[in-house]
């Protein structure tokens, strides 16, 4: 495999694994080692399965974003390579949490797991215990672990998740010595692998995706705007924007593979590429630019043109925009674009522009506002959502009533409505006035209160009308109906069957019913 070979996600890797001499040293270039540490981990595998006359099951949880979701389809296509079948369950030979740690109480959660896989774990020593994502990045809770978690094979990052492979054949390797030793596997000393930061891309690793119609493309990693609540620039360094024509690859390799619905991901999409100059790569690839006529520096909006450009996509959805990064050629590009969702997610965190100052999000109240007033204006029948935080240290009665105050002027579609947690490390964690849990509650139910009743008069907007549905999957709790979603991002359950999943279909809306509708498929 040489540089110039790209393998896509998708490749089936079987073939590939096989052709490489596991006997030769390790390759110093990624992806190439990785592949190498598959190979090397697959052979293991391979003699456990004899060894147990079954196959392995991996068990991979996500908590937190979409950016997590689509890193765990990373691991699970490597885990899948080795040999894993994966299962829901967390009785497993392996099982991975890909942790998040934006509020303390997804922190919470993860500890609360972990109890119980150390019981799990007390029935089957063999079992493998990997914990990654951003709560690793930080160095109280590897202490925590290194302390009091001992069960715990594995430990790394987010700037490292490309090197699961080579990591976990490092806990396999460790394991088989310690079976040899005659000592107990469950024994076993942690691999704890976490870097501060990398400027590295690594890509064309294996994926395992979860739905075979709608996939997440991740377009950068990080953030820089550092909001002064939040934890994520911490866990998940600076900012970089993939190259456009790595991005269109996927793509298209996507669409072809069967996708309509692609997400492109990002903490702030709206500043997508303010990092790539031209002629210079960050990623580890060496293709040159000239073979795909691309290789200039280019904006958020000129990217989704591209996509938009790629036959058999027919959706396209972002995530996340930053109210001081977009653009008007965004809008226009939004409300020209036949592909592009008639959905906007676009943070308002305050509404009080003396928070948002302290907040560090460097727009005022009047500015979203104009903002959100210009988008209905220029596509009336977009839907915008937000996240909004309570209880910021300082936050005063009359900074709330300024939230409630937005919320009434902007009519969200839906919005996230979030506690403040403070997070250590975090500018706001040791600001003053830190406001009292029963003001923050109180602050909390009023604002839910808004928003629900919003959201459901919203959602009404479409009632009658007949529009195109992604099929997603066959209802839940009703095995005659099949649920959908819209262009706006509303749920919407209709008679059919398990055929029309990945399809859009049109679909008359005869019932809203709050916050999703019953319709009837016309075509
Ligand atoms: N990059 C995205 C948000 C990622 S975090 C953006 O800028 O919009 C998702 C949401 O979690 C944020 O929008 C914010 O509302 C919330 N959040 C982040 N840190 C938080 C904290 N310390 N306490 C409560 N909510 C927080
Ligand atoms: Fe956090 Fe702000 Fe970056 Fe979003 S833009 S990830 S809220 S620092
Ligand atoms: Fe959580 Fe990390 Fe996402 S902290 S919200 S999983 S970027």
């Amino acid at each position: 495999m040489d540089n110039h070979t790209i393998i896509q996600p998708e490749t089936r890797y079987c073939g590939i694994l096989d052709a490489i001499d596991t006997t030769m040293e390790a390759p110093a270039e990624e992806p190439q080692r990785q592949y190498y540490y598959m190979a090397k981990s697959r052979e293991i595998i391979k003699e456990k399965e004899l060894e147990y006359g079954r196959h392995l099951r991996a068990n991979v949880t996500t908590f937190g974003c979409q950016m997590n979701a689509k890193d765990s389809e990373k691991l699970r296509g490597i885990l899948e390579a080795i040999g894993y079948r994966q299962t829901e369950s967390e009785e497993a030979d392996l099982v991975l949490y890909n942790t998040c740690t934006v509020r303390e109480n997804a922190n919470l959660k993860v500890y609360g797991h972990l109890g119980l896989l150390s019981n799990l774990k007390k029935k089957n020593p063999h079992m493998i215990i990997g914990l990654c994502g951003c709560m690793m990045q930080e160095p109280e809770v590897v202490e925590k672990l290194r302390k009091s978690y001992r069960f715990v094979n594995l430990v790394f990052g987010t700037h490292n998740i490309y090197k699961f492979a080579e990591l976990l054949y490092e806990v396999l390797e460790r394991q088989l010595h310690a079976e040899q030793m005659q000592q107990s596997p469950g024994k076993t000393d942690m691999v704890i692998d976490i870097w501060k930061d990398t400027a590295q891309i690594v890509e064309a690793l294996p994926a395992d995706r979860t739905y075979s119609f709608k996939c997440g493309v991740n377009i950068m990693y990080g953030c820089n705007n550092f909001c002064t609540y939040c934890i994520v620039p911490y866990v998940r360094g600076r900012e970089r924007s993939r190259r456009p024509e790595d991005i269109l690859c996927e793509v298209e390799q996507l669409a072809k593979d069967g996708v309509k619905e692609v997400m492109l991901l990002g903490q702030n999409v709206n500043s997508y590429g303010k990092n790539l100059t031209k002629g210079f790569s960050m990623d580890n690839h060496t293709r040159n630019s000239a073979m795909t006529g691309l290789g200039e520096p280019v904006s958020f909006a000129e990217l989704l043109r591209m996509v938009e450009q790629v036959p058999g996509i027919e959706r396209i959805r972002f995530m996340t925009s930053h109210p001081k990064d977009l653009s008007d050629e965004l809008i226009a590009v939004m409300k020209h674009s036949e592909k592009i969702c008639n959905h906007l997610h676009l943070p308002l965190q305050s509404g009080s522009s003396r928070i948002l100052k302290k907040m560090n999000r460097r727009y005022t109240k009047e500015q979203y506002l104009e903002l959100a007033a210009k988008l209905r204006r220029e596509i009336p029948d977009l839907s915008i959502t937000t996240d909004i935080i309570v209880g910021f240290p300082g936050e005063t009665e009359e900074d709330f009533q300024e939230t409630l105050d937005v919320v009434r002027q902007v009519r969200f579609d839906s919005a996230f409505t979030f506690i403040y947690s403070k997070r250590t490390g975090t500018p706001a964690a040791v600001m003053e006035d830190q406001v009292p849990e029963d003001v923050v509650k109180d602050r909390f139910n009023r604002l839910l209160a808004l928003v629900q009743s919003i959201s459901q008069e919203m959602a009404m907007r479409v009632e009658g009308q007949t529009l195109p549905v992604l099929v997603e999957s066959v209802n839940d709790h009703d095995d005659t109906l099949v649920t959908g979603r819209l262009s706006n991002n509303l749920l919407v359950h209709f008679p059919g069957t398990e055929e029309l999943i990945g399809r859009i279909v049109n679909v008359h809306l005869t019932e809203c019913k709050g916050f999703y509708y019953m319709g009837e498929i016309t075509s």
